[in-house]
Order: structure tokens, then C-alpha cells, then sequence
């Protein structure tokens, strides 16, 4: 099984070419991403294997298609970027890896909980040049304090434990409701009454038509005022204009995100030596009260392993025909 990984990363190579001495599949690497200038790379190849800021929209697939792709393997648990009814259409199935950590992502929501509200990344740059003061790094205590979380799904839950450990009341929506949820302590809320009592309002829903830009200037209108905003998720379900409005009015005091709207362009790569050409990134990263990741909060040993682990056995099932356990559809 001929297979290319388009967004390669010098990680993705050393986890895939270890796990694949289970296999034997032929694997190539490449750094460039998936998109419909690179789509014709794939000639010859069997399967292709993308992350979350890689597109195959329906003119990319188009261009797979020809090139005699049948499979398209995400190294994700997130399919937003995949135009699955035209996959469909032209026959080639798509898997995923819908579970490979979840607490990977939940304890990365926590350490942005945790640094933007204690400040810890602002503490470490001033004790390191001398300054001990502590003028602005007063934080609050999170016992007590309410924490709406918008989608109750695998990393929802995990977070939601975590935060309960803490002591904080959890209020929950998400268009189904569970009963393992009811039984953690969770309390089920409509989305305007969470807004009006959360502390801290953290997404945990996938990116789909109905979640997009969730977080508009309305919905954070109902919010508290000086309200904590964290996005783990996917970028476009907040309007960034808007939170930028908002931070600016004092009505969300704090912001920690690790997705962001236009990532494409700028997650994953050095560009340290680049002029970065997005405003409205700059703009955030201006504000003090702000802290940004670029999209590692599934970036940890254990996830990885998995990913390569499941990613792979997706191809091997492919190969034996037969119903695909992690097929989108
Ligand atoms: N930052 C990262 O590195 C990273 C890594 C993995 C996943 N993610 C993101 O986290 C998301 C959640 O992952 P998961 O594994 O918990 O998925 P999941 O499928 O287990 O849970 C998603 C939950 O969202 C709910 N939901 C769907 N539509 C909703 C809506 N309109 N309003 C409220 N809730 C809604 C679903 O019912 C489900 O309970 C993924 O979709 C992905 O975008 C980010």
C-alpha cells in the first residue's frame, strides 16, 4: 500500500516509521501540505495520509481521484477539512482516528485555564530579567468558580473531570445529552443560561455549518462581563473580530486559544524569520491578556503513539476489505 503523508513534520516521520515495523506498508513523507496545487504529488499512490490544516475540498479531491487515490487517512479526530459527499461520489473512503487521546487536549485546555489566570508565562519572563514584583499577576481561585462547557463529547467529559476536581461547578450544553455526563456532576444547561453563569466559557464541539462562529458578538454579549474565553477546539467557531471588540471593552478578560480561524497559513511552521502578513493575529497577540498555542493540545507522547498506532491499523483494514470501523461518513 503505496501511501504519501503530505504536512510531514520531523515527528510525524520518527512515530509512523516506527509503528510501521509492525506493517511493512511503503510510506513517503513530505512537508509540503495537502492542497489543490500539491494534489497531483499523489500520482501513483494509493492512499494519502493529511492533518487538520491540510484541505481536500472537492477540487482537491477531484485531483486525488485522478491521480488513483482511493483512501485518504486523517492523523486526526477533526474532518471539517474533508468534503466528505464528494469523497463519496468519487468512491474514495476516509478514515480517522476518533479517539486517540482526549486527555491530551482536555489537560492542555486546563494549562491554558491555568497559565492565562495565574500568568505563569508572564511570571517566568520577569523573574528571569530580576523583577519580583507582583503588579499585575493576580489571579482567582477556580474552587467555586463556574465553568460552562460548550460540547460534552470524549474531551468535554475529561476536561469537565478534571475541572470538577478542582471544585469548580460545571455547567454543560451539547445537542445530545448522556447520562455518564448527568452522573459526573455535570448540570445540563441551555446555551444563554450558561453564557450568563459561566466564569469561564470553554468549546469543546466539533467546527460544522451550525457551530460556525458560535462565539459572535451576541453570544458574547450574554456572556459575564470579564468572562474567560478558551477555544481548544477549531478556530472558526469564534468570530475573532468580535473577541477582539470584546477584549478590547474589557467584556473577556482573558483569552487562551490554541486554534485559531486562519491557522493555515501560520500554524506548524518556524516563521520566526517571515513579517507575518494576518493583522488580526497580530492584534491578538498584542493584547497581555491573551495567550495563544499553535494547535499543539493533542501534541503529547501517548497521543502520538496512538495516532500512528490507529492511523496505520485504518490502512491495514482498508487493505483487507471489509467494513471500516473508522470510516467518516
Ligand atoms: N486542539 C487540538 O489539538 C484538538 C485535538 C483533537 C480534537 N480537537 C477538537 O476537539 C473537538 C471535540 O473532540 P472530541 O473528541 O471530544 O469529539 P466528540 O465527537 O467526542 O465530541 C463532540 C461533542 O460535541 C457535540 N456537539 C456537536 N454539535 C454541537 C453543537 N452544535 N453544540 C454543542 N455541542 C455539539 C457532540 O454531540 C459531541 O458530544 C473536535 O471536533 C476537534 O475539533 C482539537
Amino acid at each position: 500500500m503505496k501511501t504519501l503523508f503530505f504536512s510531514a513534520k520531523p515527528y510525524d516521520r520518527d512515530f509512523f516509521t516506527r509503528q510501521n515495523q509492525n506493517h511493512n506498508f511503503q510510506l513517503e513523507f513530505i512537508d509540503e501540505p495537502l492542497n489543490h496545487h500539491t494534489a497531483v504529488l499523489a500520482q501513483g499512490y494509493d492512499a494519502v495520509c493529511i492533518f487538520v490544516n491540510d484541505s481536500a475540498d472537492a477540487e482537491v479531491l477531484d485531483i486525488l481521484a485522478q491521480q488513483g487515490v482511493k483512501l485518504i487517512a486523517l492523523r486526526s479526530a477533526g474532518y471539517n477539512h474533508v468534503d466528505l459527499s464528494k469523497a463519496k461520489e468519487l468512491g474514495i473512503k476516509v478514515v480517522r482516528v476518533p479517539a486517540y487521546s482526549p486527555y491530551s487536549v482536555a489537560e492542555h485546555t486546563i494549562a491554558l485555564i491555568l497559565t492565562i489566570n495565574r500568568k505563569t508565562h508572564r511570571a517566568y519572563n520577569r523573574v528571569r530579567e530580576g523583577n519580583f514584583a507582583l503588579n499585575g499577576l493576580m489571579g482567582f481561585d477556580l474552587k467555586g468558580k463556574t465553568v460552562g462547557l460548550i460540547g460534552l463529547g470524549k474531551i468535554g467529559i475529561a476536561t469537565a473531570k478534571i475541572l470538577l476536581g478542582f471544585g469548580c461547578r460545571v455547567l454543560g450544553f451539547d445537542v445530545e445529552k448522556s447520562e455518564e455526563v448527568e452522573k459526573l456532576g455535570v448540570e445540563y444547561a441551555g446555551l444563554d443560561e450558561l453564557y450568563a453563569q459561566s466564569d469561564i466559557v470553554s468549546l469543546h464541539c466539533p467546527l460544522t455549518p451550525q457551530t460556525y462562529h458560535i462565539i459572535h458578538t451576541d453570544s458574547i454579549g450574554k456572556m459575564k462581563k470579564g468572562v474567560m474565553l478558551i477555544n481548544t477546539s477549531r478556530g472558526a467557531l469564534v468570530d475573532t473580530q468580535a473577541v477582539i471588540q470584546a477584549l478590547k471593552s474589557g467584556q473577556i478578560k482573558y483569552l487562551g486559544i490554541d486554534v485559531y480561524e486562519e491557522e493555515a497559513d501560520l500554524f506548524f511552521e518556524d516563521l520566526s524569520d517571515k513579517v507575518i502578513q494576518d493583522d488580526v493575529f497580530m492584534r491578538l497577540l498584542s493584547f497581555n491578556n491573551v495567550l495563544i498555542t499553535g494547535h499543539q493540545a493533542f501534541f503529547t507522547e501517548d497521543a502520538m503513539l496512538e495516532i500512528s498506532k490507529v492511523t496505520l491499523s485504518n490502512i491495514s483494514s482498508f487493505i483487507k476489505g471489509g467494513e471500516l470501523e473508522n470510516e467518516v461518513h
